[in-house]
């Protein structure tokens, strides 16, 4: 039977996968659903790699061979029951954090009710934004819907959080829900950080689950709310970077494989901190500011996951030392310090205390905080010999 395959561009196509429940089913071949039904059945063979195919990726703006969303690339690395709860976890966080970005977006408009101060304190003793209540609502709904996981830990949440029990409780997930919440009313970037450890026992709330060592996790990522929106995960192999293209309201595949240079010019640190770092901190600034051929740049975002971005694309390094104000810095060990050294390990770069790798530390608070430089393996390693040499 010939089904005539009509192509409108005009009105944007909605990109569905075979199989009745209209998720994306084992076959890859997309069909293209105008209004409200079916009305033609395009396969990828049916296209002829003339102006038709074209007009299609045209009308779409992708490049139809190779769309690859969040949902359909980590449905395909399900591999048994275990793996496949983790993609159904991860889609669950993936929808939060398009949430969230929708939420960021309409923020200045929404006449003050997602921006500015909340008027509590989190457990941290800082000033609570309402969208950081906001992005922990959405964040902590989200995973307990999904029914994958036996205890969350957000930093905006003092205790555990343990979920419904379920059947398919099979992870732990901790997370800082709306990191760089200072700059939230400027529009600058800011994001969402989280990390998965796999629970001792399935549907078992277990609080010492949350007190594994970095090394342990079995997946982390962060999105990344800035120019784009952008979503970056490692499930242990790899990491993939996914931009979300609000038209499709997807996260599409655009960074494959993320690899962080192995060395970098830029810097990164407060260096309105200077006055209260140890010698070797500022001995390490001073000699990176002498460097020529070519001279270092200093950036520093003031959002963790902006500049941890930039650092994992660029290389370099980004710093949040410990110092005579902080003696254990000020970044939070599970939920900021352990899923982006995860990331940038994956991605053939390095995380220290300054000392030791970040993810052989095991937690004894769920809040507690680690000094952290991470970024370009060499050039962390320059930074341990100027903490060490002190
Ligand atoms: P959060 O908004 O989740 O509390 O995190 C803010 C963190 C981190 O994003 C950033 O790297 C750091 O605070 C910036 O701290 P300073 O303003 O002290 O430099
Ligand atoms: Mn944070
Ligand atoms: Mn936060």
């Amino acid at each position: 039977m010939k089904i005539k395959a009509r192509i409108v561009p005009s009105r944007r196509p909605r990109l569905a996968w075979s199989g009745t429940t209209g998720g994306p089913s084992r076959c890859s071949q997309p069909r293209v659903v105008y209004g409200s039904g079916v009305t033609s059945l395009v396969t990828r063979e049916m296209l002829p790699k003339t102006s038709s195919r074209n007009q299609l990726e045209d009308a779409l703006d992708v490049d139809v061979e190779d769309l690859q969303t969040l949902g359909t690339f980590i449905i395909n690395t399900a591999k048994d029951e275990d793996t496949s709860d983790l993609s159904i976890l991860i889609q669950s966080i993936g929808t939060s954090c398009k949430y969230i970005a929708n939420c960021v977006r309409k923020l200045g408009l929404a006449n003050g009710k997602l921006g500015g101060k909340a008027g509590t304190e989190n457990v941290q003793g800082e000033e609570q934004m309402k969208l950081d209540l906001v992005a922990h609502e959405v964040f902590s709904r989200g995973l307990d819907r999904s029914g994958r996981c036996t205890v969350m830990v957000s930093e905006e949440v003092e205790e555990l959080i343990p979920c419904a029990s379920s059947p398919h409780g099979r992870y732990v997930c901790v997370f800082d829900p709306l990191d760089g919440s200072s700059n939230i009313d400027c529009s600058v970037s800011i994001g969402s950080i989280f990390g998965i450890y796999k629970a001792t026992e399935r549907g078992v709330f277990n609080p010492k689950d949350a007190l594994q060592p970095g090394k342990d996790m079995v997946a982390a990522g962060y999105a990344l709310y800035g120019s784009a929106c952008n979503l970056v995960l490692t499930i242990g192999g790899c990491v993939y970077g996914f931009t979300l293209d609000s038209s499709l309201g997807e996260f599409v595949l655009t960074h494959p494989k993320i690899r962080v240079p192995p060395s970098g010019n830029i810097y990164s640190i407060n260096e309105g901190n200077s006055k209260f770092w140890d010698a070797g901190m500022a001995n390490y600034v001073n000699h990176v500011k002498n460097i020529q051929d070519p001279p270092r740049s200093l950036r520093y975002i003031g959002s963790m996951v902006a500049d941890v971005h930039r650092t994992l694309l660029y290389g370099g390094t980004f710093s949040y030392p410990s110092d005579s104000k902080s003696k254990d810095g000020k970044l939070r060990t599970l939920y900021e310090c352990f899923p982006m050294a995860y990331i940038m390990e994956k991605a053939g770069g390095a995380a220290s205390d300054g000392k030791n790798r970040i993810l052989d530390i095991t937690p004894h608070h769920i809040h507690q905080r680690s000094p952290i430089h991470m970024g370009s393996a060499e050039d962390v390693k320059e930074i341990e010999r100027f903490l060490t040499e002190q």
